[in-house]
């Protein structure tokens, strides 16, 4: 006698294996193998992620589940099946690359279904249910867990595509947030298990943001970021496609910076800094960053790289950092 919740796993993990194997076998999979081919994700990954393609049918998974005795009120609650307007149900994922999403117990509690081509929604996903809570999910933790903890740091995706690439790519330590921002859950589930999180999300301007809410976030819980920022326009996945896995393991380990070092130049974006009245104005705001800091040793350092490369001196900046300090107050 299973549990409503036992109901919900058993049809998500009957699910993901369905469209596992249609991926892999059926002809009408095709355009969903080529896809993925097209995107440099090579069968040894499909088979270890346990991506699948769900078909450009209404009722291929209910009538699926529905004839293995799974309660269709039960699987609409769990987010497979939808109900219409005249009360009959029908799949929720059609014709998509399916990826499954797994919790810290390996199993299956939830789906992203992305379209193959343009397309909106590009990615569906698993609503809310009894087994999902997206604020308390972190995508791939539950294989990345034990090289995280030996490692004790973490590298922090925007989408699971990242995840999957990197992976490819030899970066194995990585978890990804779904579409959601990160919550103070999710920071607390990272801090008990690393300390250092580099965070390498999509280099655009909702990137920049996402990154700056996620670090302070992550800082409160006591964890030491570090940004691995990507060029204009590009995402993790495009980077290691780009520039292949050793470029990007590089960017990862040995290219991030300190999240002061990313602000400042955040600080940058849009302006013209040979225009005095900008120059200035972005001075005044890399000194307003640079306050902050907790110890005068990095309050110090950020300070000459400022006076150097404005050819100014440390004393002019400390005294204007004085200056506004005081108008401040
Ligand atoms: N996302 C979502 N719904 C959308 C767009 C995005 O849930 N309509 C989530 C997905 O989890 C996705 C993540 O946000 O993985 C990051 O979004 P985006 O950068 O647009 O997706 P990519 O993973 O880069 O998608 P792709 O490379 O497949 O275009
Ligand atoms: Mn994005
Ligand atoms: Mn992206
Ligand atoms: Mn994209
Ligand atoms: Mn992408």
């Amino acid at each position: 006698n299973r549990t409503e919740k036992e109901w919900m796993i058993k049809a998500h993990s009957l699910s993901a294996k369905l469209f596992h194997h249609v991926l892999l076998e059926r002809a009408e999979a095709e355009p969903a193998r080529k896809y993925l081919e097209n995107r440099g994700i090579r069968l040894e990954t499909i088979k270890e992620f346990q991506i699948g393609y769900a078909p450009a049918s209404w009722d291929f998974l209910t009538s699926f589940l529905q004839k293995r005795n799974f309660p269709l009120e039960l699987l609409e609650q769990a987010g497979l099946i939808t109900q219409g307007k005249t009360s009959n149900y029908y799949d929720r994922f059609r014709d998509r690359i399916m990826f499954p999403i797994l919790d810290s117990q390996s199993q299956v509690v939830a789906f992203g279904g992305r379209l193959l081509g343009e397309g909106v929604p590009k990615y569906l996903n698993s609503p809310e249910s009894l087994i999902f809570r997206k604020s308390r999910l972190l995508y791939n933790f539950q294989r990345s867990r034990t090289t995280i903890r030996n490692e004790q740091t973490t590298v922090l995706f925007e989408g699971y595509v990242d995840v999957i690439s990197a992976w490819q790519a030899g970066v194995t330590n990585t978890i990804a947030t779904m579409g959601t921002s990160l919550s103070e859950e999710q920071t607390r589930l990272i801090r008990r298990n690393s300390e250092k999180v580099i965070l390498c999300y999509d280099g655009d301007q909702a990137g920049i943001d996402a990154i700056t809410r996620a670090a302070d976030l992550l800082e409160k819980q006591g964890c030491i970021i570090k940004i691995a920022a990507l060029p204009d326009g590009l995402d993790p996945d495009d980077y290691i496609r780009k520039f292949g896995s050793e470029a990007f393991q590089k960017k990862v380990n040995h290219e991030s910076k300190s999240f002061v070092a990313f602000r400042i130049e955040a600080l940058r974006r849009g302006r013209n800094l040979l225009d005095d009245g900008e120059r200035m104005r972005y001075i005044g705001e890399a000194l307003a960053v640079i306050s902050k800091l907790t110890t005068a040793v990095e309050r110090d350092h950020y300070l000459r790289q400022l006076a150097e490369e404005f050819s100014l001196s440390l004393d002019a900046l400390k005294q204007e950092q004085y200056r506004l300090y005081r108008a401040e107050k």
